[in-house]
């Protein structure tokens, strides 16, 4: 793509820049740092820095009061902060539920939001994204470059008989295509489906093939730490065959050879150069499909998480202007996720876009070129506000304090966690080490299903607890309920449920409406949403996030299903059965373990156990590899042959054992015991 390049390009970034430990001034390290965490460790509660300057709209106490007042006019009032082609009249439909309508009778286009009204305002000229890659790259990406690869995207997808409805594919790397694929495609009303880059490209067939889509955007090669690995390539092999497939559009970004299959391949820079520069974008209707995001859920078979277009952008642009307080023309707004999970989507792309923030984009991993990287780039560009997940504040506390504290973190004022459960020595460290005690944490509660972040502190006003993600947003309703009554619990553990529709909710699962009101709706009725985790809720009010109630491992803030994770290992040759249970994980948070049996007398080895990591990789991805794998020559079941994973996870834990009496054969347990050869994985 075309961006103008950043005026310090040359220098290099390959080097580690690390300092001696204690060389800045005031930076804490080693033994100082673990007594000034071990000091915070007894503070409960972390005031609202006043220091730090906030923009208007979070300034406002009010918002909660005006919120809760009434709801409807607080979201219409946030909708209106967006362009409409059409103007609505009707804010919630309720008239179907659980099936929600936000802003139903307004047209808008997202692309229109996200860019030209920037453009239009003369604001074309401001970064969108400085965008790092892995080798040192550099490209300053403006409003007006954005804009102009969009709409010719957008036109060659139309040349390419792409238009409203169809489903478009995506299989990108953290690479600026992504972003111009998906605004491209909002552009013309064809929802997208991204795939994260790690998954397999058998778990990309499956979801282009239950979604139907018509083309895929993916990439000749993937870097991934000073390794490419072919990407086109692999897709070809796996779904040279899919019929819905009528085009495949690939970007050189590695540079390598790659098989192209005449009628149907193209190369992005190619139609981009050929297409026709000026795309009027489209009014959209308010419920129009914005996008499909496949997420693991209790069964094998992922949920097709639908988003629509005006409340899910109402949602997403709100939140991220008041959780980060963000002030577009003074922030530099770092996302450390990937555009291939929600969190990309809605906090990369969307939000910050749709509020004409100035963002950070990194194509590499966290240690790659070294583990300064992060810091290198919130020095360069002067990042004031960070957004990252628990899992890699712990990998860099295991790194050490000398990586962020070799460089100039001033800049910083809002620091953002989000995935899972953060524990209160990560938090501190995150506070410490990276905000040096000066920055708030908003510790953000969502789901992919959520669309938008639900319960999060704000900045300026709320008073934190390390690990509790605080309170719910304005405009949302949440609770904590018992289980079986599904009344309310006031203080204690119970269900987190949502009790009011929100505008970035998700409206159905992928052409399966029932599956979307039995999964979230049968327990409680239809205007109770059930969000699968458990929650605390303290004697002030504080909601703390315990974890998910199904069989849902997270695995660095990933979400995967035990049930999908046991089948890919079950269609290896030589496994005969297989139960998945979720280990807690000093890194990941959670890690997969796996209790195999193997077929007829087949003894369990090291070569097995790669062969059926290598497989798992293969199907899901490698981020799904169980960590350890345990041989078993049965598992323990229940009468009616239902696996007791509750006992599984106490032997993984090296737990006592719970109740065995409802077990069929009680033996199971005992042999199980003795028999475990803890193989321990390789690093993921
Ligand atoms: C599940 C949703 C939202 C983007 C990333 C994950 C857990 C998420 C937190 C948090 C405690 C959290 C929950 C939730 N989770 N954020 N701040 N504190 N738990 O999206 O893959 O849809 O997973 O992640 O268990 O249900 P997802």
């Amino acid at each position: 793509m075309k961006a103008t390049i950043d005026h310090d390009a040359s220098s290099s970034t390959s080097a580690a820049p690390v300092r001696e430990a204690g060389a800045a001034p005031g930076l804490l390290s080693g033994e100082a740092l673990e007594r000034r965490l071990e000091a915070l460790m007894h503070q409960d509660r972390f005031a609202p820095p006043t220091r730090i300057v906030t923009a208007e709209s979070v300034n406002e106490a009010s918002l909660h009061a005006r919120a809760e007042h009434d709801p409807d006019a607080f979201w219409a009032e946030q909708a209106r902060t967006l362009d409409w082609d059409v103007p609505f009249t009707t804010v919630l439909d309720d008239s179907n539920p659980p099936f929600y309508k936000w802003f139903v009778d307004g047209k808008l286009n997202v692309s229109y939001n996200c860019l030209d009204r920037h453009v239009e305002a003369g604001r074309g000229d401001r970064v969108a994204f400085h965008w790092a890659g892995e080798e040192g790259e550099r490209l300053a990406i403006t409003y007006a470059d954005l804009h102009r690869d969009v709409q010719r995207l957008a036109n060659a997808l139309k040349d390419a008989d792409i238009g409203k409805g169809d489903v478009v594919g995506i299989y990108l790397p953290m690479i600026p295509e992504v972003v111009v694929a998906m605004l491209a495609c909002a552009r013309i009303g064809a929802p997208h489906n991204v795939v994260f880059g790690g998954f397999a490209p058998e778990a990309v067939k499956e979801r282009m093939e239950v979604s139907n889509a018509k083309a895929l955007i993916t990439v000749d090669g993937a870097r991934r730490k000073g390794k490419t690995a072919p990407v086109k390539a692999a897709v070809d092999e796996v779904m040279g065959d899919l019929e819905s497939l009528e085009t495949i559009v690939v970007v050189r970004h590695a540079g390598i050879d790659v098989p192209m299959t005449a009628g149907r391949d193209v190369f992005f820079d190619e139609i981009v150069a050929n297409a026709d520069p000026i795309c009027a974008p489209e009014p959209m209707e308010a419920e129009h499909p914005l996008f499909i995001l496949y997420s693991s859920g209790s069964t094998a078979k992922p949920k097709g998480i639908v988003h629509t277009t005006g409340g899910y952008l109402t949602g997403v642009s709100s939140t991220h202007r008041h959780v980060f307080d963000l002030d577009p023309e003074r922030d530099v707004y770092f996302c450390s996720a990937d555009v291939g999970w929600v969190t990309g989507h809605s906090y990369i792309v969307y939000g910050p876009l749709c509020n004409g923030a100035t963002s950070v984009m990194y194509e590499g991993a966290p240690d790659y070129p070294h583990k300064g990287i992060w810091w290198e780039l919130i020095e360069r560009y002067g990042v004031s506000i960070f957004y990252t997940a628990p899992t890699a504040i712990r990998a860099c506390m295991k790194w050490g304090a000398e990586h962020p504290n070799a460089h100039d973190l001033s800049s910083l004022r809002v620091l953002g966690s989000v995935g899972e459960p953060i524990n209160p020595k990560a938090w501190l460290w995150y506070h410490v080490v990276v905000g040096r005690e000066r920055c708030p944490i908003v510790d953000t509660w969502w789901q992919t299903e959520t669309g938008q972040i639900m319960i999060s502190p704000l900045p300026g006003l709320t008073e934190t607890k390390p690990g509790s993600a605080t309170f719910p947003l304005p405009g949302v309703v949440a609770d904590v309920v018992d289980e079986t009554t599904g009344e309310s619990i006031e203080q204690g553990q119970g269900l987190l449920v949502l009790k009011r529709p929100w505008p970035g909710m998700l409206r159905t699962l992928y052409g399966d409406d029932e599956r979307y009101v039995e999964t979230y709706f049968s327990r409680f009725g239809n205007d109770t949403y059930l969000v699968g985790d458990a929650a605390i809720r303290d004697k002030e009010g504080y909601l703390w996030i315990v974890g998910r109630i199904d069989d849902v491992i997270n695995v660095s803030g990933h979400r995967l299903s035990t049930a999908e994770v046991e089948s890919a290992i079950v269609a290896h040759e030589k496994v005969a059965e297989a139960a998945v249970v979720a280990q807690s994980d000093e890194l990941t948070g959670q890690a997969i373990v796996a209790f195999v049996t193997l077929q007829g007398e087949l003894e369990g080895t090291p070569e097995i156990e790669g062969q059926i990591r290598d497989h798992v990789a293969a199907q899901i991805g490698k981020l799904a590899r169980p960590k350890r794998i345990l041989w078993s020559d049965d598992l323990p079941k229940t009468r009616s042959g239902k696996i007791m994973r509750r006992l599984l996870r106490d032997i993984a834990e090296g737990r006592a054992l719970g109740d065995v009496t409802t077990l069929r054969d009680p033996t199971v347990m005992a042999a199980l015991e003795q028999k475990i050869v803890t193989a321990q994985a390789d690093e993921r």
